[in-house]
């Protein structure tokens, strides 16, 4: 299962540091990160400005002022290489604009398309001078040096330990603050080859970090200010790492450890496949207070038929069934999932099954996609593609469907004091924006010292994508009782 896919975003400097800068201060160069796609792809984006800083990069968000571009691409739907090339058009100005004033601009392509495209990037392409796939990224600087000698450099090796271990090696680097909210990656990769997906093919096969590099990092987080730590992997629940006494460590007892350590008062993860949702991870949605009460359960489609077709190796009663089970562990947890309309062979009945196993869960909220045509994934080849206009028309019908239902989760929260994770300023002086624990913007009035901080809220209106809340007391609900989710009537 992919990991949810943002809007392309940039990545804002790290504030991590990771040793002192090689060149001299006054003289640092600038990297600009354009990052596409899942919050896998936001993590590496992060990691690769860090890969830089000890060679003298710094962040910067204008093109214009960037002596290195780094497009991190993601490879997850139609055209995303076409995307990719439009975009290396508008950098190629940037760059013989820079030129006139003796600017030099280097410009490397990261991320899934880079892997499967490889060197047909600097070839149609020419002002690429480095290629790099995702598990390279930690490479980069002696990359640099070889594109810097004129060289045009291609790296798509599959060295996902390699990667894991360089990771690890960042966790003697000394730490400033960071964010409250950080993502941090325990597997790569996935072995479930669903036939309307590059990932096995772009990330390879799956790859889990060891429990001790994983505790290590979390707690290294932990001692620069993060509160709320998200697992990442492309198939996260089908975690299995290794632990020191040699023993191999599902994803429900990686979080309960996790849930040890100082500091860490909220835990997530994504993306899980309904296959990997084992007795033992469940039972932690039960036990672990920090394990917030969401899950993305991605289920793809509702009809029997089209399940096997995608190769997903589950019914639509077992993902029933699964989710009776969850619910019966964590009766508050609000669930996502990901939908395909339009996969080779979709009926109307199919896709009306769809459209019950919808009503029947109860979404809280979803991501949904008009199937597209992935070269080299078997669904690619398949008879009975379903016309472009069909797609759309039943796109239109199952996203109205599921944001009736998202706005119905969020009206049932008015009311409810429940704990926000305050995590930056708002559009307003004054604000502040957090998240609920069902992963709801909740937007209050409060002081910018509280950022950071997990503060009891009331849940006091709803608008279309984010709730309002007001502060009850101004202290850390870590640090005294803790208000749990509760309805207000029953709060006091
Ligand atoms: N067409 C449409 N949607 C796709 N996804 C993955 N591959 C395709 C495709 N070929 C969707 C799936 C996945 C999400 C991240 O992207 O729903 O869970
Ligand atoms: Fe998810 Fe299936 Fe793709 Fe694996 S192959 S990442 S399980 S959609």
């Amino acid at each position: 299962m992919t990991s949810r896919p943002n809007k392309d975003q940039q990545t804002s400097p790290s504030v991590d540091t990771a040793g002192e800068p090689k060149a001299a201060k006054g003289n640092l160069r600038k990297v600009f990160v354009r990052t596409y796609g899942c919050q896998m792809n936001v993590y590496d984006s992060e990691r690769m400005t860090d890969v830089l800083a000890p060679e003298g990069f710094e962040a910067t968000e204008d093109l214009n002022d960037a002596d290195l571009v780094i497009l991190n691409t993601c490879h997850i739907r139609e055209k995303a290489a076409e995307k990719v090339y439009s975009e290396l058009g508008r950098i190629r100005k940037v760059k013989e604009e820079r030129a006139k004033s003796g600017k030099d601009m280097m410009v490397g392509v990261a991320g899934c398309v880079a892997q499967a495209e490889g060197e047909e990037i600097s070839r149609r392409a020419p002002i690429v001078d480095l290629v790099v796939g995702p598990q390279s990224y930690h490479q980069l600087p002696g990359l640099l040096e070889k594109a810097r000698q004129g060289k045009k450099v291609v790296e798509t090796e599959f060295d996902i330990d390699a990667k894991f271990n360089h990771l690890s090696g960042q966790a003697e680097k000394p730490v400033l603050k960071r964010a409250p909210s950080a993502f941090l990656t325990v597997q790569e990769g996935c072995d479930k080859f669903c036939t309307f997906c590059v990932v096995p093919y772009t990330r390879g096969a799956e790859v889990s970090r060891s429990v001790q590099q994983i505790v290590e990092e979390a707690e290294r987080m932990a001692s620069a200010g993060v509160r709320e730590v998200t697992l990442l992997g492309q198939n996260v629940n089908a975690y299995h790492g290794e632990a020191a006494d040699g023993a191999t460590w599902g994803l429900g007892r990686l979080l309960r450890r996790l849930a040890e350590i100082d500091g860490l008062d909220r835990l997530r993860y994504t993306t899980s496949h309904p296959r990997d949702m084992d007795d033992d991870l469940i039972a932690a949605h039960a036990e672990l207070k920090s394990l917030m009460p969401y899950l993305h359960l991605p289920v793809q489609s509702g009809s029997d038929k089209i399940l096997k077709a995608m190769n997903r190796r589950h019914t639509r009663e077992d993902y029933f069934r699964l989710l009776d089970r969850i619910r019966a562990a964590a009766p508050d947890i609000a669930l996502s999932g990901d939908f395909i309309v339009g996969f080779p062979g979709e009926t109307e009945q199919d896709f009306e099954d769809t459209m019950d196993l919808i009503r029947r869960v109860e979404y809280g909220s979803a991501f949904s996609f008009k199937y597209s045509q992935r070269p080299g994934t078997p669904g690619a080849t398949m008879d009975d593609q379903v016309p472009e206009d069909v797609k759309s028309a039943r796109l239109a019908e199952l996203q109205a469907l599921i944001s009736d239902q998202q706005k119905a989760f969020n009206a049932s929260r008015r009311g409810m004091i429940c704990d926000v994770l305050l995590e930056k300023t708002g559009r307003n002086p004054g604000q502040l924006v957090g998240k609920s624990p069902w992963l709801q913007p909740v937007q209050l009035d409060a002081q910018e010292n509280l950022i950071g901080s997990i503060q009891a809220v009331e849940i006091v209106d709803i608008g279309s994508n984010s709730l309002f809340g007001r502060l009850i007391a101004g202290q850390d609900t870590f640090d005294t009782a803790g208000a749990a989710a509760a309805p207000a009537s029953q709060a006091g």
